[in-house]
Formats: C-alpha cells, structure tokens, sequence
C-alpha cells in the first residue's frame, strides 16, 4: 500500500514547520516508506500524477484563520475524484488549545473527500501545536503518539476513532478556565504582550475588525 502525505503549510517541508515534523512521525513506523510532498512548494500537476498512484492520501495541514491556508484550499478544491479504492484523511493542526478552531473545517474537508468518491479515512483537529516547531523537544509525546497512529492507519486505512477523540482535547477549555483567562487580560502589560504589539507598531490596531463592513460593525454595536 502506498501512502502519500501532503504538507499544506505554507513553510513547506522544513524543521520550522509543525505540520512537517507531524508527518515526519505520522510516516516514522510504517513499514512502507511514505513521501512526504509540499502542496505549496511543490508543482501542481506532478503533485496531483503522484496522488492518483497512491493508495492513501493525508492532509496534515495547519488552521491559519479558521481554515487551511487558502493556497492549500484552492489546491484541494483541485483534487481529482478518487481512482478505484483510494482513501483521503485529514489532520488539521493549531495554535489555539481548542480543537474546535478547526471543527468546521475538518467537517467541510469530509464532505469533500466523499463528494470526490474517496473512503474518508477520519479527520483529526489537534489544538495546541503552536509551539511545535518552536520547541520540538516539548512535543516528544505527541510526536511518539503520532508515530504509533500512523504505524496503526498503515493496518487498518482508517483513523482510530480513540486517537481522534484523545488528540482533539480539549475541544473547549472550561468556563472557569475562560474566566481565568479573562481575568488576566488586564495583565498583558505585565506579561509583555503590549510591549511587543507597541514595538511592531500594532497597539493601536489591536480592536481592529479587518474583515467587517461598516454595515456589519454598526450592526455589532447596536
Ligand atoms: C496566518 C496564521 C493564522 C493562524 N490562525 C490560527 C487560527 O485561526 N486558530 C488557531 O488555533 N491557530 C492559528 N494559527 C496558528 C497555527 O495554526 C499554528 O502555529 C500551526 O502549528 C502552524 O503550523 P505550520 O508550522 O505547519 O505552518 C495561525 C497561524 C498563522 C501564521
């Protein structure tokens, strides 16, 4: 069974990049080796050739805005219908610890997959993975637990639906934690994040609302 694994960051298939280290362990304990291809660095049609020679397509992805990148969107938008018994799974990483950043997109990435007549192998939103790249060191559990389910969806094609589940906690933090949260907004001097938004001249900017018409900010506010 040949897999393929494509990389939807933008950094592409570097250490920098926490959806590559993700598919580095994802690919670690298979039995067959498992390319790993950058859907941004990387030409369009030899990538789409090799994914029609492929038993198993993943998506490791990150959540940038809600979304995948919009490059690695308008590239899965291009993805042929599935040939014979292919299957397409989905694994969307985030900053964010609340899986929920990406509840919307793996759901909308699994009506994909089956639209295109693929067997939808599962969807994985994992918060938390910010500091992936950063501190890989600190990540040495996930990316072991991410090599055992890779060595496991080699066996059986599908996701396993415990590992789904206990990758996508949480998937809201708790009101008291919010509150918490909250609470310690008003320390963001103390904790440096002012400073670092006055240093790169964003302070004054930080309630914008980019995406909003005035229409809809006049509606936001009565
Ligand atoms: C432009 C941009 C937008 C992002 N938007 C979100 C977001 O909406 N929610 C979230 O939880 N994380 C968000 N993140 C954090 C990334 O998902 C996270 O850092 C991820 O691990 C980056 O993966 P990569 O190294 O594979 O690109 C965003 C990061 C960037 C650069």
């Amino acid at each position: 069974m040949k897999t393929i694994i494509l990389n939807g960051s933008p950094k592409g298939n570097v250490e920098k990049c926490g959806s590559y280290l993700l598919a580095q362990a994802f690919a670690k304990k298979m039995s067959t080796p498992c390319e790993i291809r950058s859907i941004i660095k990387e030409n369009r049609l030899d990538l789409i050739e090799s994914i029609q020679h492929a038993d198993n397509i993943i998506l490791i992805a990150p959540n940038y805005i809600h979304s995948v990148p919009a490059q690695t969107l308008d590239f899965l938008l291009a993805l042929p219908p599935a040939k014979g018994n292919q299957t397409l799974g989905f694994i969307i990483q985030s900053g964010y610890p609340e899986s929920s950043e990406s509840e919307i997109i793996c759901r909308y990435l699994n009506r994909l997959g089956e639209r295109l007549g693929y067997t939808v192998s599962g969807s994985i939103a994992k918060g938390e993975c910010a500091g992936l790249a950063i501190v890989p060191e600190r990540f040495k559990k996930l990316l072991d637990e991410f090599s055992a389910f890779g060595a496991l969806f080699e066996q059986t094609r599908q996701f396993d639906r415990q590992l789904v589940e206990k990758f996508a906690k949480p998937v809201r933090l708790s009101k008291p934690l919010m509150w918490l949260l909250n609470a310690l907004t008003p320390l963001s001097d103390v904790l440096g994040w002012n400073r670092i938004m006055k240093s790169n001249q964003a302070y004054e900017k930080r309630l914008d609302t980019p995406y909003l018409g005035p229409a809809q900010v006049k509606t936001m506010n009565g």
